[in-house]
């Protein structure tokens, strides 16, 4: 009993009772949702396009690959955010050798890669963990990158070896559903939370269940909420998006493992189970925030005394946003470079 009182009220405890109370902005008409899954309409969009081709990816008719909708959306939201730049710290987790990595080594001051860089996926197709990674990051390398801008280092997720609040940027990708089930999944959001900096931008792709669910190590959408979200102490920078791909993609899915190569791969099976992917872009609250969200929270808990000691600010919500046209300035001009 006491124990639970204890954890109740431990600053971790209150700081996700508290991002809690933060309100989750609605999404942007008219713009692409940054929370949500993948669908071929993103390759209509010339800004998205330019993230994945920035990222040397295949952009032809028809080659639409959840994987390659992972990387380019991660690249395209952290820019639409406006979490990059020449100031900025960035850490990957799970990230094996993926070619994110090379972009977000130029547009940062320092990108470090973590992942077991050991284990199953070693000898997987892709070799995603190689550990020679580790001495020779050139040998991934799908563009030219700043070289000393880039670090990898064999790190457990559920455990980062930084202390608390040193990156800007936090992110992961198909990574956490491997970490040996939702109850590390969660533990990794934690770390993740827990290192990134006040204001900081938080993205994470992972598998969501359509159908046939639940899974040991994917997610439904109630379960993303409970085992991703609530565990970060983090706030999803809008709404997620909940429109489904295509149903004719649900209806002729990719069969795993016998189907791997098959495009368009954007939904998989494997019995009565259907997934696709999901990527979640979330903020840490700064101060700000937290005081904004502390009268809803007080008056949800009943303690309507607290919630007229701390007025509800009347300031609108800061754009971070700094637009999307700075970035496409900056993919153009460096594409002419690589
Ligand atoms: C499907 S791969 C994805 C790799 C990379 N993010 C990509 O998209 O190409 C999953 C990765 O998670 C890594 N991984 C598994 N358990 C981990 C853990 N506890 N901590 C860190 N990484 C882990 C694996 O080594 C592997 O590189």
């Amino acid at each position: 009993m006491i124990r639970r009182l204890r954890d109740g009220l431990s600053p971790k405890a209150v700081a996700g009772t508290v991002a809690r109370a933060v309100p989750v902005p609605p999404r942007e008409p008219d713009r692409l949702s940054l929370n949500r899954m993948p669908h071929p309409r993103l390759w209509e969009d010339p800004e998205w396009r330019t993230a994945g081709r920035m990222l040397a990816l295949p952009q032809e008719e028809g080659w639409y690959h959840r994987k390659a909708f992972e990387w380019t959306h991660c690249v395209y939201g952290l820019e639409r955010l406006g979490a990059l730049g020449p100031s900025k710290t960035v850490l990957g987790v799970g990230a094996g050798h993926e070619c994110v990595l090379y972009y977000l080594a130029n547009r940062s001051r320092l990108t470090v890669a973590t992942d077991l860089y050991q284990g199953d996926f070693v000898d997987s197709v892709s070799s995603e963990t190689d550990p020679e990674f580790l001495c020779n990051p050139q040998k991934y390398a799908p563009f030219r990158y700043h070289e000393d801008r880039l670090v990898g280092l064999p790190a457990d997720g559920c455990n980062l070896p930084f202390p608390g609040a040193c990156f800007d940027v936090v992110y992961s990708l198909s990574s956490i559903e491997h970490f040996g089930g939702h109850a590390r999944a969660a533990r990794a959001m934690e770390e993740m939370g827990r290192v990134l900096r006040s204001g900081g931008i938080a993205c994470v792709a992972t598998e969501l269940v359509l159908e046939g669910g639940p899974h040991p190590e994917y997610f439904t959408l109630e379960e993303l909420d409970e085992w991703v979200i609530r565990p970060s102490g983090l706030v999803p920078v809008e709404e997620l998006d909940p429109e489904p791909p295509p149903r004719a993609y649900v209806d002729d899915p990719v069969w795993l493992p016998d189907q791997v190569l098959k495009t368009p791969h954007i939904v998989l099976a494997a019995g009565d189970l259907r997934w696709t992917s999901v990527i979640l872009f979330l903020r840490k609250p700064g101060p700000a925030a937290l005081l904004r969200g502390t009268p809803r929270m007080a008056a949800r808990a009943g303690m309507r005394r607290l919630a007229r000691l701390v007025p509800a600010s009347r300031a609108r919500p800061r754009r971070t946003n700094v637009g999307f046209a700075n970035a496409s300035d900056y993919f153009w001009s460096y594409s002419r470079v690589v």
